[in-house]
């Protein structure tokens, strides 16, 4: 199990008063890939008006653009909710950036309110993400908000 409160204030401290959001986006990647056992993807996806672009991430070369109308990640924005699904062949819209993908968790991201930027992992493994780190991986992004988006 992860120890969420930890790695919640590593990723604060990593972030806290650094004015580059490409840089903090990019080493939270690395803290989030590094801590947490059986990924194979951790980044981000930027909002650009109706579509999700490739932001900073850990792992293989992934989709460059993500129509907001489609994927576990243009459904998380859609519905401004954490989705969480154990296995993405049962993901009516799931995009296969990567065959080996099985479960994936995506956390939207606020600024003003609004969403601006999905955080989003993938693993080999199926039902690899639990409740807990759902709820553990969104006070890390609560956490982690202001200081990336003001
Ligand atoms: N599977 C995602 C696409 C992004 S990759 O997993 C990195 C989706 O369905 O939105």
């Amino acid at each position: 199990m992860v120890d969420y409160p930890s790695l919640i204030a590593e990723a604060e401290a990593l972030v806290a008063g650094v004015p580059h959001l490409i840089a903090n986006l990019a080493n939270l990647s690395a803290l989030i890939y590094d801590t947490l056992p059986d990924l194979n993807w951790a980044g981000f996806y930027l909002l650009e008006s109706e579509t999700l672009v490739l932001g900073p991430f850990q792992g293989k070369p992934a989709c460059i653009e993500i129509p907001v109308a489609r994927g576990v990640c243009g459904a998380a924005v859609r519905e401004d909710r954490a989705q969480l699904v154990r296995d993405v062949h049962a993901f009516a819209g799931h995009i296969a950036c990567d065959s080996a993908s099985r479960s994936e968790l995506v956390i939207p991201m606020h600024q003003n309110g609004k969403v601006v930027a999905v955080l989003d992992l993938d693993s080999p493994s199926l039902a690899r993400f639990s409740e807990a780190d759902r709820d553990g991986l969104e006070a890390l992004v609560r956490a982690a908000e202001p200081h990336l988006f003001g």
